[in-house]
């Protein structure tokens, strides 16, 4: 069953519009990566997602419900619908165990569930657990984002909206951020990525790819993968 169905979006900034009409589902417990070129309109449609941006048009259901165009990024916070920026957005001047603790906003009445949600993040990125009294400032740029990818986690997400997380770097580190999140999906949580880079298709049950504000090609990782229009259209390579 879809726990995310987006119906014909369309939204932009301003007057001018980006999204010329998105139709797209995730099913719970898949991953979907989405793929696209700068400018495809990608963040403009997780921002749109997670509440951030207003629609101009257009049905977001989530868990079967539709979305009303008027609930905001708490509200969505609260249905399980937690957004991992695009730029990582980590707090510098605070320690790890801070960041953590801001992630935990939607869970901070119940103590029990920051302590397992805590757990559950040291679990998946041991490092953070050894830096927890470090300033994020002064992590690197793979830490920063194995931060950012935990203090999402730590509002016990339904759905894990991941943007750009392997932007800047290294392919070892790249693949580091794409097998947290296989694992952080292996442990129940839907997640809808945003990349540009094509290794991510080999994590997708679902892969679709933005071009100028439209959803041109949808299919399974491999399909995309293979698709010779693809290569084309994305990558740049002959068809
Ligand atoms: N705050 C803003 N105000 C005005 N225009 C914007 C704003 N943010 C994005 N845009 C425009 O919307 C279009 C889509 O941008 P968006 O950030 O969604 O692309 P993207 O696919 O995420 O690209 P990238 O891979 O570079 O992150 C671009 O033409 C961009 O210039
Ligand atoms: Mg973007």
């Amino acid at each position: 069953m879809a726990l995310l169905e987006v119906r014909d979006l369309r939204t932009g900034y301003g007057h001018v519009p980006v999204l010329h009409g998105v139709s797209f589902s995730v099913d719970e417990g898949e991953t979907a990566v989405m793929l696209g070129l700068n400018g495809a309109g990608k963040t403009t449609c997780m921002l749109a997602v997670a509440g951030l941006l207003r629609r101009w048009g257009g049905e977001v259901l989530f868990d079967g419900r539709p979305v009303g165009k008027h609930q905001d990024s708490r509200a969505m916070t609260r249905l399980g619908v937690v957004l991992v920026p695009e730029g990582r957005h980590v707090f510098p001047g605070l320690s790890v165990q801070n960041n953590l603790r801001l992630g935990a906003w939607p869970v901070r009445r119940h103590p029990r569930k920051v302590k397992a949600n805590t757990d559950r993040v040291f679990d998946v990125f041991p490092l953070l657990a050894e830096r927890r009294h470090q300033l994020a400032g002064t992590l690197s740029g793979g830490e920063q984002q194995m931060l950012a990818l935990g203090r999402g986690l730590m509002g016990s997400p339904r759905l894990l909206l991941i943007d750009e997380a392997s932007l800047g770097l290294s392919p070892v580190l790249a693949q580091q951020v794409f097998q947290a999140a296989r694992r952080i999906n292996s442990e129940g949580v839907t997640v809808l990525m945003v990349e540009q880079n094509a290794g991510a298709l080999s994590l997708a049950d679902r892969a679709l790819l933005m071009q100028k504000g439209r959803i041109a090609m949808e299919g399974s990782g491999a399909d995309l993968m293979s698709e010779s229009a693809l290569r084309q259209a994305y990558l740049g390579a002959p068809a």
